[in-house]
């Protein structure tokens, strides 16, 4: 069981600003020399040792190799059977084989590597809170909100409805963004094509709700962490959007919470990971689960990821959502009422607490 810690009083909104106002996120603390994490990163209920739980795990995300998709209808009915129980049972899976080449994947990561590595002065200019419609470098979306702060920086921007113009992406990865952008859509797309199938709907169903009416993509850097005991790279969270895919470089550290236990989400080359947001848990009446998830913080290396995000709660609408109709019956009555997809998260957050 975690245990709470005792941590010091301080001033924890003067703390919050200060690094606010640095513009230079956790790596500019690290840049600083810095040897002991500062108080408002600290978890107060964290628990190390939940660390070890996975290697006696049984259990692996499924993988699924989605090669032919599209060229052959008995493969393509396997691939949506193996797509609807991964959501079913996990919420999450890997693809391989998705059509996007390992070379944009392998650029989209230097990409963002480049941004957050690159002089702490260049990615000022980005540093700014309004993320919704511009390029924005920030450290922790939630920082004034959170109970305790991550050890990531993150370079995020839309890209539907409302992209940026290329000239304001930072120079480094302008690029590959664009590049990446368009293959993760198209890819989403098929995603979306396969689990409204997987649902016995029409395969345009999903995509003809909305499920990617919105698309955002968040590029985090987890930094090297001196005290990787005391904190962590992501909170424990569920993604509050339809569905999001994930490129993650080779140093780990994602977790996945199945079955009460934390499982590595082990990298592996050119595979993509794929999970259920809370949205389309609750389009679905549960019938995909949307599953909590972390990043641990390491000592020895810096990691990159990729976030595409489906929706998001990031971005209001006033939209209502409920349970997708072909799918109730007198027998799975709607669990959702009507409402915006801000109200199902904030509900749904509140049960899991
Ligand atoms: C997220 C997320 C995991 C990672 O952005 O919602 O869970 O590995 N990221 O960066
Ligand atoms: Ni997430």
């Amino acid at each position: 069981m975690a245990t709470t810690r005792n941590i010091p009083e301080y001033d924890r909104k003067s703390e919050l600003k200060a690094f606010d106002d640095s513009k230079s996120g956790v790596k500019g603390l690290l840049d600083g020399g810095m040897t002991k994490i500062p108080l408002m990163f600290i978890h107060p209920r964290y628990n190390p040792d939940a660390k070890s739980e996975s290697a006696v795990s049984q259990f692996r995300v499924p993988l699924i190799d989605v090669d032919g998709v599209n060229d052959n209808a008995t493969l393509r009915a396997k691939i949506i059977d193996q797509v609807r129980e991964a959501c079913e049972n996990w919420g999450f899976f890997q693809v391989v084989n998705h059509g996007i080449p390992a070379s944009v994947l392998e650029e989209m990561i230097d990409g963002i590597r480049g941004f957050h590595e690159q002089d702490t002065q260049m990615k000022k200019e980005f540093y700014r809170r309004d993320f919704k419609d511009k390029v924005s470098f920030l450290s922790n979306f939630d920082l004034f909100e959170a109970t305790a702060a991550t050890w990531k920086d993150s370079l995020s921007w839309p890209m539907v409805p409302n992209p940026p113009d290329p000239t304001e992406f930072p120079a480094v990865c302008r690029d590959i963004v664009t590049e990446y952008s368009k293959q993760v859509k198209r890819l989403g797309h098929t995603l979306f094509e396969l689990l409204s199938e997987g649902l016995g709907l029409h395969v345009n169903h999903l995509k003809d709700t909305g499920c990617a009416e919105v698309i955002f993509h968040v590029g985090h850097y987890y930094p090297p962490c001196p005290e990787p005991e005391l904190t962590l790279g992501a909170s424990r969270h569920a993604d509050s959007g339809f569905l999001t895919v994930l490129l993650q470089d080779q140093v780990g550290g994602l977790q996945v919470l199945h079955q009460n236990q934390w499982i590595d989400l082990v990298p592996m080359p050119g595979a993509l990971v794929i999970n259920v947001g809370v949205s389309l848990q609750v389009i679905t009446n549960d019938r995909f689960k949307s599953i909590e998830h972390r990043v641990l913080a390491n000592r020895v290396s810096s990691r990159v990821s990729m976030a595409s995000a489906f929706g998001t709660t990031l971005f209001p609408s006033s939209k209502l959502y409920s349970p997708i109709k072909e799918l109730l019956t007198q027998e799975n009555p709607p669990k959702y009422k009507e409402a915006t997809l801000q109200a199902h998260v904030a509900y749904l957050r509140g049960k899991r607490v």
